[in-house]
């Protein structure tokens, strides 16, 4: 079957219907959501029924192959899930009960609320992400997209020229230190800051993106300071609501994203009371930034 797109928001985002992702998929199909991919950046597959972890993991890896596995802040109880592909977006340890208050896997997982492209600590960071619902909470829970092709094609031209050769330092110090997340010896060393580049340029359609992230801290030769100033004025200018689509998750919904031209953020919820399981597959991008 050919699948249709229906744009969800000016500028960003669609729904993808009129295949069904948990079988087997075509080369004519994979060929045309990849082109889906390039066009809207943020593509929803509304399923009804979540994936098994076998059935993600196949749709995945039509478009890539997935991310390494790397170090990850765990529950004080361990790993819930054990295929080592699939990231656990959840608040539960696991015995499947809601993790304390004071858990580092809750603690950590409260930096996805910050605006963010997923794995840009990575030297090689992420081209696609693929999150699946399996259980949401009655309220709360969205996640929104920022379109980052939209952001720095409004940016006037003075703006364009200065930060066309930046190179940005990312690490989750820079992020989830700046909640306030204490760190492993292990962690920092796992943690070390990578570069990336601030301006990207899609291989396949040439347009330009900023490439931003909550785990961006520095823009090499700059001062700290000031290089944090520009990156908060960037970001500010970047998730404008334009630019922003917000999804209301159903069961079962399949969300696929481009990190090279996105930024996302989680919204709160009450995850004291109510569980909300997501479940994360990673495509990386391949090639560095830089
Ligand atoms: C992620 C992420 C946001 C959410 O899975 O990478 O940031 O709403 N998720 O859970
Ligand atoms: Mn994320």
């Amino acid at each position: 079957m050919t699948p249709t797109f229906t744009p969800l928001h000016p500028v960003i985002a669609a729904e993808c219907s009129g295949i069904d992702i948990s079988r087997p998929l075509s080369p004519e199909e994979v060929a045309a959501i990849d082109a889906g991919m390039d066009k809207y950046a943020v593509l929803v597959f509304r399923q009804g029924e979540p994936l098994t972890t076998a059935q993600q993991t196949a749709f995945t890896l039509n478009f890539g192959e997935q991310e390494p596995p790397y170090t990850q802040i765990q529950a004080a109880g361990g790993a819930r899930i054990a295929d080592a592909g699939i990231a656990d977006i959840s608040n539960l340890g696991p015995d499947g009960s809601i993790l304390a208050r004071d858990d580092r896997k809750r603690l950590s997982g409260l930096g996805n609320q910050l605006w963010h492209s997923d794995s840009s600590y990575m030297h090689i960071p992420a081209r696609y992400s693929l999150l699946n619902a399996h259980v949401l909470p009655p309220d709360g829970g969205d996640t929104q997209f920022a379109d980052m092709r939209a952001a720095y094609d409004m940016l006037d031209a003075k703006t364009k020229a200065r930060i066309e050769n930046l190179i940005c330092e990312h690490s989750r110090i820079f992020s989830k230190g700046a909640l306030g997340i204490p760190f492993t010896e292990t962690e920092l060393q796992a943690f070390a800051p990578v570069r990336q580049r601030l301006v990207r340029t899609h291989r396949k359609t040439g347009r330009k993106s900023l490439f931003l992230s909550s785990h961006a801290g520095r823009i090499e030769g700059w001062p700290v300071p000031e290089a944090q100033m520009l990156l908060r004025e960037l970001t500010e200018h970047a998730t404008q609501r334009e630019f922003v689509y917000s999804h209301k998750w159903r069961k079962g919904d399949l969300v696929m994203w481009d990190n090279r031209t996105t930024m996302h953020r989680a919204r709160p919820y009450d995850d004291s009371v109510y569980p909300r399981d997501l479940r994360r597959t990673t495509v990386t991008d391949g090639v560095p930034t830089v």
